[in-house]
């Protein structure tokens, strides 16, 4: 579904530093319904590996195939003055559906995205964990076969993204999406991901690629799910 082959990329570097090279020879194969999480340390690339995947940057080297992609940006991106439903159903204005239509579209989804009630509300009188669920919720219904998801948790306290892990490996399961999900969080990888890429720190390269063969729901305290972490986290250190 989505392949990567030796991809690297780098950056024009400021005055006399040379360029920076951001990834090297990064290899990847993600399965169609496949959820993969990609984890490294902060700089070494991740956003930059989204982008590529989604296509809105080109390698220097190397190729990147991939069919149509919805980005979850790093930050999310909701505009203040429009209401619940009329973000979520933003990407589908976008695409030239006009907004009954569009509204119409979001509308269902916004009480399985524990969103019911919110639909009028503007961005700022949502919490954290609300405004995440309806920028997910924009890319989910843009209607593209990959998923890239961005950080899409790193802004929220511990308890609202332990809710959000869970909620969302639910939405994956039912949505059958092929996703690529960038986390600093090794827990909520080997949680969410069939499997784990880890990277190492600038230039970002492939230190291991983890599979998480444990059944969902997953526990944090399941034996496997701590073992699975530990293993990343080795891997993540081997690199440092
Ligand atoms: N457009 C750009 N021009 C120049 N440098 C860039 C550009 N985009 C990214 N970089 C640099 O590339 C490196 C990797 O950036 P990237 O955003 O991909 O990292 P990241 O792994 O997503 O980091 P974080 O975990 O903090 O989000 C950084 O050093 C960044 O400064
Ligand atoms: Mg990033």
């Amino acid at each position: 579904m989505i392949s990567l082959e030796r991809v690297s990329r780098a950056f024009a570097g400021r005055r006399s530093a040379g360029p920076l090279t951001v990834l090297s020879e990064v290899s990847l194969q993600v399965r169609a319904a496949e959820t993969i999480a990609v984890v490294g340390p902060s700089g070494c690339g991740k956003t930059t590996l989204l982008e590529l995947i989604c296509g809105l940057q080109q390698p220097d080297s190397g190729s990147v195939r991939c069919p149509p992609a919805a980005l979850m940006p790093q930050r999310d991106l909701l505009l203040p003055w429009l209401s619940t439903v009329d973000n979520a159903s933003l990407a589908l204005r976008v695409q030239g559906l006009d907004r009954r239509r569009a509204r119409a579209a979001a509308l269902p989804w916004l009480e399985r995205f524990g969103l019911g009630g919110f639909e009028r509300a503007r961005p700022h009188e949502l919490s954290g964990g609300m405004r995440q669920r309806v920028a997910f919720l924009r890319t989910l219904l843009a209607g593209k076969p990959v998923l890239a998801l961005d950080e899409p948790f790193a802004s929220l306290d511990a308890i609202t993204r332990a809710q959000m892990q869970g909620w969302l490996s639910r939405i994956l399961e039912q949505e059958q999406r092929t996703v690529v999900l960038v986390t600093h969080d090794v827990e909520e990888a080997v949680l969410l991901a069939d499997r784990v890429l880890v990277l190492s720190p600038r230039p970002g390269r492939v230190l291991a690629t983890i599979p998480i063969a444990v059944a969902r729901p997953r526990l944090r305290s399941d034996p496997a799910v701590v073992a699975l972490r530990a293993q990343a986290l080795d891997a993540l250190g081997s690199g440092a």
